[in-house]
C-alpha cells in the first residue's frame, strides 16, 4: 500500500459555511493560493450549487490553481453535479465529491427515501459525475452511524459506477480512534474494487477526537485525510490540517508514511485565515497557537537552553515560526524587509512591498525595536486589510476615573473624495466615544457586537491588534486594525468595516450600471 496520504483540506468548504468563518471570492482566491504553496493535494474550494457566489469562487479557483486539485462539493443531484462539473472545467486537474447520507436516522427523518433509492442516487450521481471528469469522490454522508454491511453495499456500488475515490465521514463527530481504524480495515479488505480506490476519513471534532479518529483511519487504511487549517468547520470543526500533518511528519518513526506539505508554510496559512475571517487563533492552539513553541517556566527554560528536545518535538522553524526574533529597525531597507517577510511565509508583490515599507518606516519611527510579529501584522493589515476611502487624520481622547467627565474622543477623518470631517463625542469609555465619533462622521450606525485587542509582540511599545465585530440590519462584517496605540488600533478596526461598507456599495452600483 502506498505510503503517501493525500492532504485533501476543506479550509474553503466545510470550514467556510461554519458560522462566523465566511469569505468573501477574493479572499478565497488569496487563501486557495496559500493552500497551492503549502502543496495540498486537494483544494475543496466550495459547493457549486450553493450560490452563484460559491460557484464563481470555485471557477476563478479553478482557473487560478495548477498544483493542487481542484475540488467541488455536489449532493447526489442533477442540478447539484451539472454545476460542479461547470465550476471545475477551467482546472488543470478538477474533481467532483458528490455524497448522499446513508445512515438510518438520515434515512428515515431527512432523505425519507429506502435502501435501495439511495444506492441508485449514488450510482447515478456518481455516473454523471464521471461524464465531466474521472476524477469522482462519493461520500456517504454520517457512515460512521451506517450499518456496516449497508455502507459496505454502497460503496461498492460507488466503486462500480466510477469513483475513483470512497470518503467516509464521522459527520457528527461519534466516533472513536478504535472504531475508526476498525471500520477502515474492514472496509479497505472486505470491499470489492477496494484496491482501485483511495479511501479518505473526513471526522468533525465534536468530541475533540477528529485528529485522533483521521490518524487511526490511516492506520486502518484510508490514504487521504479531509482536514481544515485551524481545524475550522461544522460546529466544533474538521480535522486540523496543521495538527494532522504535523503528526504524521513528527511521528514518522511510528505511521512510516508522508504527505507532501511544505510545512514552512503552515504558519502563514493559519494567520492568513485567522486575519481573514477575523477569528484569533486560541493561545494555545496546537502547532500555530502563539504558546505552541513558548517555555515559560523556569525548569523548561532551563531544559531548553541545555538542549531544545528536552521540551520540543518539532522544531518552531519546521511549521514557519521564526526564532530570530529581533529583526528590523529604522535604518533597514526595502530588501532586507522582503526577506524578511519571505522567511516568514510571505512573498510581496512590488506594490504590497511599497505600502507595507511606508508602514514598517512609521512603525520603526514609533517603536524601538520591530519584531517578526509586528511585521507580520503589519503585512496583514497593508494586505489584508482594506484601503480607503475612509483614512484617519486624527484622533485624540480622554480617558479615567473622574466623577464629573465622560471620557471623550476628538476624531478627524478624510475620505478619498476630499472631505475632512470632524466629531467630538462624549461616551460611557473611551473606546465607545471613538466609534460613536466615527459612526457619526461617516453616516454608518453599527451595532458592536464584539470587540478584542492583543498585543502581537512584546514590550511595552508592543503593536496593538485589534478586531471588531458588527453587524447593520442585514449584514455582519469583521474589521481588523493594528497600531501601538490601542485605542487608534480599535478605531481602524472600526473604520475597516465602515470602508468594507463603502467599497462593497460601490462595485454593487458599478455591476448595476453594467445591466
Ligand atoms: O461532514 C460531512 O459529512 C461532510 C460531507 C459533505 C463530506 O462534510
Ligand atoms: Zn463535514
Amino acid at each position: 500500500m502506498t505510503k503517501h496520504v493525500k492532504i485533501f483540506d476543506t479550509t474553503l468548504r466545510d470550514g467556510e459555511q461554519a458560522p462566523g468563518f465566511s469569505m468573501t471570492a477574493g479572499q478565497k482566491l488569496r487563501l486557495a493560493k496559500t493552500l497551492e504553496a503549502l502543496r495540498v493535494d486537494i483544494i475543496e474550494a466550495g459547493f457549486a450549487a450553493a450560490s452563484p457566489g460559491d460557484f464563481d469562487a470555485i471557477h476563478t479557483i479553478a482557473s487560478e490553481i495548477k498544483d493542487s486539485t481542484v475540488c467541488s462539493l455536489a449532493r447526489c443531484n442533477e442540478g447539484d453535479i451539472r454545476a460542479s462539473g461547470e465550476a471545475i472545467k477551467p482546472a488543470a486537474s478538477g474533481r467532483i465529491h458528490t455524497f448522499i447520507a446513508t445512515s438510518p436516522l438520515h434515512r428515515e427523518f431527512k432523505l425519507k427515501m429506502s435502501k435501495d433509492e439511495i444506492v441508485t442516487r449514488a450510482v447515478a450521481g456518481v455516473e454523471l459525475a464521471r461524464s465531466y471528469t474521472d476524477n469522482v469522490e462519493f461520500s456517504a454522508e454520517d457512515a460512521i452511524r451506517t450499518e456496516r454491511d449497508y455502507l459496505k453495499r454502497v460503496v461498492e456500488a460507488a466503486i462500480k459506477a466510477g469513483a475513483t475515490t470512497i470518503n467516509i465521514p464521522d459527520t457528527v463527530g461519534y466516533t472513536t480512534p478504535e472504531e475508526i481504524q476498525d471500520l477502515f480495515t474492514f472496509l479497505t479488505t472486505q470491499v470489492e474494487g477496494a484496491d482501485d480506490v483511495t479511501f479518505s476519513a473526513h471526522c468533525h471534532d465534536d468530541l475533540g477526537l477528529a485528529v485522533a479518529n483521521s490518524l487511526a483511519a490511516v492506520r486502518g487504511g484510508a490514504r487521504q485525510i479531509e482536514c481544515a487549517m485551524n481545524g475550522i468547520g461544522e460546529r466544533a470543526g474538521n480535522c486540523a490540517t496543521e495538527e494532522v500533518v504535523m503528526a504524521i511528519n513528527t511521528r514518522k518513526d511510528f505511521y512510516n508514511l508522508t504527505t507532501g506539505i511544505k510545512t514552512e508554510g503552515i504558519y502563514a496559512a493559519s494567520k492568513l485565515l485567522a486575519t481573514i475571517t477575523g477569528n484569533p487563533v486560541p493561545r494555545n492552539k496546537a502547532i500555530v497557537g502563539r504558546n505552541a513553541f513558548a517555555h515559560e517556566s523556569g525548569i523548561h527554560q532551563h531544559g531548553v537552553l541545555a538542549n531544545r528536545e528536552t521540551y520540543e518535538i518539532m522544531k518552531p522553524e519546521h511549521v514557519g515560526v521564526s526564532t530570530d526574533n529581533l529583526v528590523l529597525g529604522k535604518h533597514s531597507g526595502r530588501a532586507a524587509l522582503k526577506d524578511r517577510a519571505s522567511k516568514l511565509g510571505f512573498e510581496l508583490s512590488d506594490n504590497q512591498l511599497q505600502s507595507v515599507f511606508v508602514a514598517f518606516k512609521e512603525l520603526a519611527d514609533a517603536k524601538k525595536e520591530v519584531f517578526d510579529a509586528d511585521i507580520e501584522a503589519l503585512i496583514m493589515g497593508e494586505t489584508v486589510g482594506t484601503q480607503g476611502p475612509w483614512s484617519i487624520d486624527s484622533l485624540y481622547v480622554s480617558a479615567g476615573s473622574d466623577d464629573n467627565r465622560n471620557p471623550q474622543a476628538s476624531v478627524k477623518l478624510k475620505h478619498e473624495d476630499g472631505r475632512a470631517l470632524a466629531a467630538i463625542n462624549e461616551a460611557a469609555g473611551p473606546v465607545n466615544a471613538v466609534f460613536e465619533a466615527i459612526s457619526e462622521i461617516t453616516g454608518h450606525p453599527l451595532h458592536l457586537d464584539s470587540f478584542a485587542v492583543q498585543s502581537v509582540s512584546q514590550g511595552k511599545d508592543a503593536m496593538a491588534e485589534a478586531s471588531v465585530q458588527v453587524s447593520t440590519k442585514f449584514e455582519s462584517y469583521h474589521g481588523r486594525g493594528t497600531s501601538t496605540d490601542t485605542v487608534l488600533a480599535g478605531a481602524k478596526a472600526y473604520l475597516d468595516v465602515i470602508n468594507r461598507i463603502e467599497r462593497r456599495a460601490v462595485r454593487q452600483k458599478k455591476i448595476a450600471a453594467q445591466h
